[in-house]
């Protein structure tokens, strides 16, 4: 987590940090601040304040924050609170450091670099800038690379030596840093939104390798000191995508938007009606061979696995665990040459995702990853990669990601059965026919948005929300709930509905609102019985039902909405549209900051 920006060259360094700021504010909005190289080598000017990068704005209006050289940073706290004093950039000495990552050793540098009552936060980020600073005797690179030496941990580091203006360097390891020359000079960021709106070639900065940014262009060596050549890749996103598009809020415009970037990533891999994914590289051998799939994930990516899990174990008859990245290791995983580790993130950056996946590959598994992030550590780590074109996702709250990875599935899923010889050509045409089908009834959906801002309504004051649903549909409530909670703070629920009778069902009452979800055919009869079940405690229930069938119930329901009908399959779109637009407007009624929940980031780059 943390956003890092760095720029050095002819324009004002400060507006255009303020401005990166504000599009990395996504990986954490604690604090920010930002630190000025001055150009006669005097002290390194740096304005910093806990808050959002608009109360840093106004403290910069009030400061000298002129000059071409510069560094920037938006804090997601872990070590110490959130206080002036704990924001970056820190300084020590001639050096003045920002950092996104966590320094485990922090406490042994303290003690074996005597720096006790010489910090003035309480980070694990100063001892580095202070070790950094002990090292530094005029040679950036030596003390860089003595530091990185003493460090355990994770960090992406970007520094400013007072006798060297005008250059930024930096390194990094695991955490993530990506470089770019402009027109005019050079650029860093944690992430490519930050330089997006400047250039679209750009590198990822290999681990331990030092960069040096200059008005003169990058360069960069590694840690013996020998040159390293620079590998440019190119973002393929439109920087237009980026803005909120007349929107109040990120999360409205990216769920808006998903009919059209399920489009873009779906199409482009069907050839001849079926599923291709020859561009990616990845031949039927890697989906025939495997004997069992296990998929690693966090939050709302493994959501999306748990859809997933569903559909191959259905379509193809294989076993497949999903297994929360962060949890993986601490289970014994096992893992082999025949079992496929599919490894999902949006940001490709999420660390126990990252870890877990290098942990398989060393056990020998196969790997794909399904990632939206072109270039993102997690895409680099596996052996093939599946990019989802979501387009730049910034509101916290995932939602096109979301769907965006359900629809790889998908065309794994079936890609898979046609490699298995498990369909003939009826099966596959129907099913692919749907696939093809889901923006349009996305757009359906989309369109009778008022008619669910009127149920989001419903729970506006509620304390507790259930969802209840059962097989696939209560994989999606899982990740409706997820979202609820995420942006409303209404604390929520999803419970499998044959469950609740085992003890959650003491905790329904009159005043529990209970989202219920019944799309697959063959789960009809039970779900709408456990529904019963809730209504007889004086729940009352919106229900988001397929079709247009007539009820038994029909009078008690609270709400009811029809979802346009698929094959049960694919009832996870259109069902996923309504969960996450209820959350979206009972966060938008509450008045809260929809894009930016509390204490939440959307990159976790921590463990
Ligand atoms: C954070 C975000 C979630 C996301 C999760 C995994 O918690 O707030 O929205 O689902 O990380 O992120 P990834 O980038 O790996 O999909």
């Amino acid at each position: 987590m943390c956003g890092i920006i760095g720029y050095t060259g002819k324009k004002e360094a400060g507006r255009i940090m303020l401005d990166a700021l504000e599009l990395l504010e996504y990986r954490g909005y604690d604090s920010a601040g930002i630190a000025l190289s001055d150009e006669n080598g005097g002290r390194t000017r740096v304005a910093k304040c806990a808050g959002r990068v608009k109360d840093l704005r106004s403290l910069c209006a009030e400061k000298d924050v002129s000059g071409h050289c510069g560094i920037g940073h938006t804090r997601w706290a872990t070590h110490g609170g959130v206080c002036d004093s704990n924001a970056h950039p820190h300084q020590f000495g001639a050096v003045t450091v920002i950092h996104n990552g966590i320094i485990e050793n922090y406490r042994e540098l303290i003690e074996k670099y005597e720096l006790d009552g010489k910090l003035l936060s309480q980070t694990d980020s100063e001892v580095a800038a202070a070790v950094l600073s002990r090292f530094y005797q005029g040679d950036p690179y030596a003390a860089i690379r003595k530091t990185v030496l003493k460090l355990r941990g994770t960090f992406a580091f970007a520094v400013l030596f007072e006798d060297i203006p005008g250059k930024i360097f930096a390194v990094r390891n695991v955490s993530p840093i990506v470089a770019a020359s402009t027109e005019d000079g050079a650029i860093l960021a944690s992430d490519v939104a930050a330089i997006v709106p400047f250039t679209t070639q750009y590198f990822v900065v290999p681990e331990l390798h030092v960069v040096c940014l200059s008005g003169d262009g990058i360069e960069m060596y590694d840690l013996s000191g020998d040159r390293a050549q620079i590998e440019w890749m190119t973002v393929d996103w439109d920087i237009t995508r980026s803005d909120k598009g007349g929107y109040p809020f990120y999360m409205e415009k990216e769920i808006m938007e998903q009919p059209r970037v399920i489009e873009e990533t779906v199409r482009p891999r069907v050839k001849d009606g079926r599923p291709d994914f020859s561009a990616e590289g990845i031949g039927d051998d890697v989906l025939v061979s495997c004997r069992r799939i296990c998929v690693i994930a966090c939050g709302t990516a493994m959501h999306a696995g748990l859809v997933g899990k569903s559909l191959i174990q259905a379509i193809i008859g294989i076993h497949v665990d999903v297994v929360m990245a962060s949890e993986f290791m601490y289970n014994d995983p096992v893992v082999d040459e025949n079992t496929l580790v599919i490894a999902i993130s949006q940001s490709g950056e999420t660390i126990d995702t990252l870890e877990a996946l290098k942990f398989a590959r060393k056990c020998g598994s196969p790997s794909i990853s399904i990632v939206n992030v072109k270039g993102a550590s997690i895409a680099r780590a596996s052996e093939h990669v599946i990019y989802t074109h979501a387009g730049p996702e910034i509101a916290v709250a995932s939602t096109k990601a979301y769907t965006t990875q359900l629809a790889v599935l998908y065309l794994l899923a079936a890609r898979m059965a046609i490699a298995r010889n498990l369909w003939d050509e009826e099966q596959t045409e129907r099913y692919m026919s749907e696939l093809l089908r889901v923006p349009d009834v996305m757009e359906e959906v989309l369109a009778r948005k008022e008619e669910i801002h009127h149920i989001a309504d419903t729970i506006l004051n509620a304390r507790d929300v259930f969802m209840i649903g059962r097989g696939l549909d209560y994989s999606i409530l899982l990740e409706g709930s997820l979202k609820l909670k995420e942006v409303s703070y209404i604390h929520s629920e999803a419970y499998a509905s044959g469950e609740l009778k085992h003890g959650t069902i003491a905790l329904i009452t009159s005043q529990t609102p209970v989202i219920a979800v019944v799309t697959q055919e063959k789960l009809k009869s039970k779900e709408l019985s456990n529904i019963k079940e809730v209504q007889s405690r004086g729940a009352k229930v919106i229900l988001l039902i397929k079709g247009k069938e007539v009820l038994e119930q029909e009078k008690i329901w609270s709400r009811i909405f029809r979802l346009p009908v698929m094959e049960d399959e694919f009832m996870v779109m259109p069902a996923s549209i309504v969960l996450q637009l209820i959350a979206y407007f009972v966060s938008l009624d509450k008045g809260l900051d929809v894009d930016k929940p509390r204490n939440l980031a959307k990159v976790v780059t921590v463990e």
